[in-house]
């Protein structure tokens, strides 16, 4: 499907009918996730880092990236929750799901699917830096400056977008759409009576 093309999607019974606008396409984040991949192998050569996944939104990123890192390293996941079921940040991070092992002394290199507002990537960064790891990188897959509360440094990010809510590739829409291979915006289809 080409970037911009407009599909009403049926997710699931239970969720209601959305219209989705294409904003990145496979081959555009392929493209983009492999770019990373190679700035990543370039920076991390000869070290040894502890990705940690952010659930659940950055599972298909990471498994894309990891494939494609070309050093030693490691894998852990957190879950944070940010939203609950508004669309709108509610200010508040709630720690879900802790690291497995310990990453004192290890360079850590965050893996989120999309920054905001910023004020997850605050807390998760305040939360590991009090672990006493080597150093903490953040990578996003999608960026939205529009929205920042929190200036939060970004080291690596995949793409940066407008102000809009977006699914897909992880993303999700009340735990719909994470499954599509391509990043669209959403929209409530009205029904007219
Ligand atoms: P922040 O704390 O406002 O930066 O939000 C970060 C989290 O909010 C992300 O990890 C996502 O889970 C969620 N989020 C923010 N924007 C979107 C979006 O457009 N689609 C889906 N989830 C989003
Ligand atoms: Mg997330």
């Amino acid at each position: 499907m080409k970037s911009g093309t407009s599909v009403p999607h049926l997710a699931a019974a239970s969720a209601p009918p959305h219209r989705l606008q294409q904003l990145l396409s496979e081959a555009e984040i392929q493209k983009r996730v492999s770019e990373l991949a190679q700035q990543l192998t370039k920076d991390y050569a000869g070290s040894d880092p502890v990705i940690v996944c952010i659930l659940k939104g950055s599972f298909v990123f990471a498994g894309d990236l990891i494939r494609q890192l070309d050093f030693p390293l490691s894998i852990e996941f957190m879950r944070v929750s940010s939203y609950g079921k508004a669309i709108v940040t509610s200010g508040e991070v709630k720690l879900e799901l802790d690291l497995a092992n310990s990453v004192a002394n290890r360079q850590v290199l965050l893996l989120e699917d999309v920054i905001d507002t910023g004020l997850t990537v605050d807390y998760l960064k305040a939360n590991l830096r009090a672990r006493s790891p080597s150093q903490v990188r953040v990578c996003t897959l999608l960026h939205k400056p529009a929205n920042r509360i929190k200036a939060v440094p970004i080291d690596y990010a995949g793409f940066e977008i407008h102000n809009k809510f977006v699914v897909g590739y992880g993303l999700d829409y009340h735990g719909y759409y994470r499954n599509l291979p391509y990043i669209a915006t959403l929209e409530e289809i009205v029904a007219k009576s």
